[in-house]
């Protein structure tokens, strides 16, 4: 049978399995809880999209949910720990409210270990799925809700399937899209291609139909999603790459904003740094993890780049793009992290001069190469932790400044956290921003002065037009 033909007889299968969970189930009011990163909030989109379909409505507290979905990540081992309390909370809830469904998905399910430990220590799940098995989703829900101890399927699906599926976005003006999947280059500590399985990419007509269509309906920006984005086509035959891809979405009536997420510096080419001088509607940043600045951890790390290598790509980005905003990914604490590798991280993070960067300290994945390496002592990691943090900040807040005075245009997408008579967005820097506004303006781009900055974000005004 043709691929097109078999998803839509499945299809036609998990419709059938929604018809009858509308029907015949009366309390529905489900909560979602994303933990992790944008793939899996995405995930958690399509989650949503399946449940609306069945009728849910959704809550924010778990006391008032018949179904709580945990949605998982497993990078870290805090991630996991945080999992693992939220289901101890969950069991006492459910002896005393018996009909609770609680399901577990994403991350921590594709790993054995971790879905060994769930089945063993939580008998209160009722439902178990795997990253790739988002439309079965009904069907579990189905046999749980006809009686099934433990409803489960983590088998590896075609991925096609869950492509198809739609998604319950946030907001409708700025839209994730998957472009491949998985992930081939086994950094000595990360748990992802144990999870997420390797590396594929979405055939690009797949994904250019699918963001015309979200333009159609509103999306002005949108963020291509994968663990490794930079090797987009290789697994395909012809030559595509994501600059390519990137140029023909940047044809898209509509699409005023396009990002991507996450880039591996070996893999970043000169075409796709070229595409942050040619292509307008490409956002002025960059995300490019660099995880150590010390070239013989990146070589523990099996990063296979330098120190060197590294600032080369970057010079490279900036004289191409002198506007650029720059974000990272770094690790302290990495096994056999020397006093002096820790200080090349410092130099290349002065170096770089990062406008924004996500900080972990190193915590270890058990069967990864890293785990079998010489453990660097609690005390150190944090210490570390904290002066990376002290040469950071006063960074961002010193980019963030040079801000002030400037016209920028934002994307409105809500109002602020603290005040809300103020509304906040994102510059194409990817910079947050708050200023005075309503709802009339969400969803809008418009141009704001920025008038004060801090490390973390900017205040602006807006200016009418
Ligand atoms: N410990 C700490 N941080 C990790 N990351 C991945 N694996 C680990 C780990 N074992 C971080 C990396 C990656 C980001 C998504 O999470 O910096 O880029
Ligand atoms: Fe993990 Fe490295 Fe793959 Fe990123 S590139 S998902 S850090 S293995």
């Amino acid at each position: 049978m043709e691929n097109k033909e078999l998803i839509n007889d499945i299809n036609n299968n998990v419709n059938e399995y929604i018809r009858n969970i509308k029907e015949n189930i009366d309390e529905k009011k489900a909560l979602v809880i994303t933990h992790g990163c944008q793939m899996n909030e995405h995930d958690s989109e399509k989650i949503t999209w399946l449940l609306e379909k069945m009728g849910y409505d959704f809550v924010n507290e778990v006391e008032d949910a018949d179904l709580i979905i945990l949605n998982t990540c497993s990078v870290r081992h805090s991630a996991e720990d945080k999992v693992y309390g939220q289901l101890g909370n969950l069991k006492n809830l459910k002896s005393k409210k018996k009909n609770i469904k609680v399901a577990v998905c994403g991350c921590m399910m594709q790993r054995e270990e971790s879905r060994n430990y769930v089945i063993e220590k939580f008998p209160n799940v009722d439902i178990i799925f795997g990253t790739n098995n988002i439309w079965k989703l009904p069907e579990l829900l189905k046999s749980s809700y006809d009686g099934k101890k433990l409803a489960m399927d983590i088998e590896d699906n075609p991925l096609s399937i869950d492509d198809a599926l739609g998604a319950n976005r946030l907001y409708n003006f700025k839209s994730y899209v998957n472009i491949m999947y998985g992930c081939n280059n086994f950094c000595s500590y990360c748990i992802v291609p144990y999870t997420r399985g390797r590396e594929t990419s979405r055939r690009p007509h797949e994904i250019i139909r699918e963001i015309e269509e979200l333009a159609k309906n509103g999306t002005k920006e949108v963020t291509l999603l994968g663990q490794n984005v930079n090797s987009y086509g290789k697994t395909f035959d012809d030559k595509f790459s994501l600059a390519n891809l990137l140029e023909e979405i940047n044809a898209i009536n509509g699409i005023e904003r396009i990002r991507f997420m996450t880039s591996h510096p070996k893999d970043i080419s000169d075409e796709l740094i070229y595409s942050f001088k040619n292509l307008d509607k490409l956002c002025n940043f960059l995300h490019l993890p660099v995880q150590a600045g010390s070239s013989r951890v990146l070589k523990m790390m099996n990063r296979k780049y330098t120190k060197e290598d590294y600032l080369r790509k970057i010079d490279k980005v900036k004289n191409v793009n002198p506007n650029i905003a720059l974000s990272t990914d770094i690790m302290v604490g990495f096994p056999g992290e020397s006093e002096e590798d820790f200080l090349d991280t410092l130099d290349l993070v002065k170096k770089v001069e990062y406008d924004t960067a996500f900080t972990f300290i190193y915590s270890m994945r058990e069967n990864t190469p890293a785990a079998r390496m010489d453990q660097v002592p609690d005390k150190v990691k944090h210490e570390r932790f904290e002066r990376l943090l002290d040469i950071l900040y006063p960074i961002q807040e010193r980019k963030n400044k040079a801000f002030i005075g400037r016209d920028v245009d934002v994307l409105v997408e809500d109002f602020s956290k603290k005040d809300e008579s103020n509304v906040s967005g994102r510059t194409d820097e990817f910079k947050l921003i708050n200023f005075k506004g309503n709802k009339s303006d969400i969803g809008k781009i418009l141009k704001v002065k920025v008038k004060d900055a801090n490390s973390f974000s900017l205040v602006g005004e807006k200016i009418e037009s």
